[in-house]
């Protein structure tokens, strides 16, 4: 995973559109007095989503400043967590491939190819068009359907480098594919449908 630091060219400003402040303010109150840092998360994902699907620095301090804690504690969550983008990504889709043990061991280096033949060489970069970006991350706790990508807020999974070229052509076009299995597996189900208990099965029990 690639070091996690500010982007170098950060607006000047951030502020909430009216309709988000009022959702902030109205998830700030759900939690107990004394507990309002409680919201960071989903205040600085808000943001993010307002920003184009990164997080600036001046997003950072807001959320703060509204929450009431040290810009640090809001740097050490923004910077931790691979959901919160700290540069720009692709306007049709940013990739998060996940590369530890059991997708590395499907195949997940092979989908890393794929990120860099079609989007850009390295991570973090946007794509000639803008459209695309890429990144790998630590898992995303989809293991036994290895290996997969989320995309935004969607996970894309059974994936071979064709099949993925597939999703991507999707978001390319504006017509994304299904999230999860992408071989059709319903869940993790075993593929092709139960390999056992069929005899309980067809006893409807
Ligand atoms: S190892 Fe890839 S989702 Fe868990």
């Amino acid at each position: 995973m690639a070091v996690r630091r500010l982007y170098p060219d950060q607006p000047a400003s951030f502020s909430f559109t009216a309709a988000n402040a009022a959702w902030a303010q109205a998830t700030i109150a759900k939690y107990p007095p004394g507990k309002q840092a409680s919201a960071v998360i989903p205040l600085l994902w808000r943001a993010q989503e307002q920003h184009e699907g990164w997080l600036p620095e001046p997003a950072m301090r807001l959320v703060a400043d509204m929450l009431g804690m040290a810009y640090i504690r809001v740097y050490e969550i923004a910077t931790f967590y691979t959901m919160f983008q700290l540069a720009p990504v692709g306007k049709k889709a940013h990739v998060q491939v996940c590369g530890t043990t059991p997708c590395m061991l499907r195949g997940a280096e092979a989908l890393v190819e794929v990120c860099r033949k079609r989007i850009h060489h390295d991570p973090h970069h946007l794509s000639a068009d803008g459209d695309f970006s890429w990144e790998e991350v630590e898992c995303l706790g989809v293991c036994a359907n290895a290996p997969m990508v989320q995309i935004w807020k969607d996970t894309y999974e059974d994936l071979t480098p064709a099949l993925f070229e597939k999703v991507l052509d999707g978001f390319a076009s504006g017509r994304p594919p299904k999230p999860g299995s992408q071989i059709g597996r319903q869940a993790s189900c075993p593929e092709g449908g139960p390999t056992t208990l069929k005899d309980y099965a067809k006893a409807g029990k």
